[in-house]
């Protein structure tokens, strides 16, 4: 009788050899409320004994019952919830937390985001643990792929305090390509002087304490680093170290562009 519910959903609703796509599509009914942040897992288990929730006009209570997010129609208190496969989220990381799921010792980037349901979360690269400034987090790992690939060369805005004055040698030095010791020089980048040793710079690489050996090859050791944009997306102003907000749209499709 399961089998030809089973197959019965699938040959109305998807091509044939679908036994695959059910392996694939189909998701727990919880796990769908809590993903579209409707409530903790737990709560949700509530909710649904409440009888709040419909698939397809019909209440269900049970949370293991498996839902097709295309195709299911899934209400709670009487409003339709549309699936979102990947969520996108700007962060300040403030400085002493480190950019990873997980850490023994000290704060990750995801304890800021308790509240959201953090399952298949991670940061998109890495900002040192004494840097602050935008992370984005998501779960679309293609996205994030490509964000970080040396061949796609996004652009990387910091704003940089130096421990001392920098001149117009050093500056031009670092913006040609400069030389951290690994098996290639940096690509050349931009440097905007704010004051004498406060500066924007641009890269479009990642590599290891990128910024900081940057400068410390022409003797000058960076004392604060804040990261303001990656690509067209901009640290949003109105956060402080630690807040985070959902990305727009826009600046979602920016990041596929
Ligand atoms: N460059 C650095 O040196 N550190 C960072 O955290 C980011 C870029």
């Amino acid at each position: 009788m399961a089998f030809f519910t089973i197959w019965g959903r699938i040959s109305e609703n998807r091509p044939p050899g679908s036994f695959l796509w059910y392996n694939v599509c189909m998701i727990r009914l919880d796990k769908y409320l809590s993903n579209m942040n409707i409530a903790s897992r737990s709560k949700v288990k509530e909710i649904l004994k409440g009888g709040r929730v419909r698939v397809n006009s019909k209440v269900e209570t049970k949370g293991d019952v498996k839902v097709d997010p295309e195709v299911d129609v899934i209400e709670f208190d009487g409003v339709r919830i549309f699936y979102e496969q990947y969520r996108y989220f700007m962060l300040y990381k403030p400085q002493g937390c480190v950019s990873a799921t997980k850490d023994r010792l000290s704060d990750t980037v995801l304890d800021i985001l308790k509240d959201e349901n953090t399952d298949g979360l991670f940061p998109v690269g890495r900002l040192d643990k004494d840097t602050e400034g935008l992370l984005i987090i998501t779960n679309d790992g293609k996205t994030a792929h490509e964000l970080l690939s040396p061949a796609k060369h996004v652009d990387k805005k910091y704003l940089v305090h130096l421990d001392k004055l920098i001149d117009d040698a050093a500056i031009a030095q670092i913006e040609a390509g400069i030389d951290i010791g690994d098996d290639k020089p940096c690509l050349p980048c931009e440097i905007e002087k704010i004051e004498d040793d406060k500066v924007f710079i641009t890269i479009r690489e990642g590599r290891f304490h990128q910024v900081k050996r940057m400068f410390a090859a022409v003797g000058i050791t960076v004392t604060f680093l804040k990261r303001i944009s990656m690509g067209a997306v901009l640290l949003d102003e109105s956060l402080k170290p630690g807040e985070y907000r959902r990305l727009t749209d826009e600046e979602v499709q920016s990041l596929k562009k």
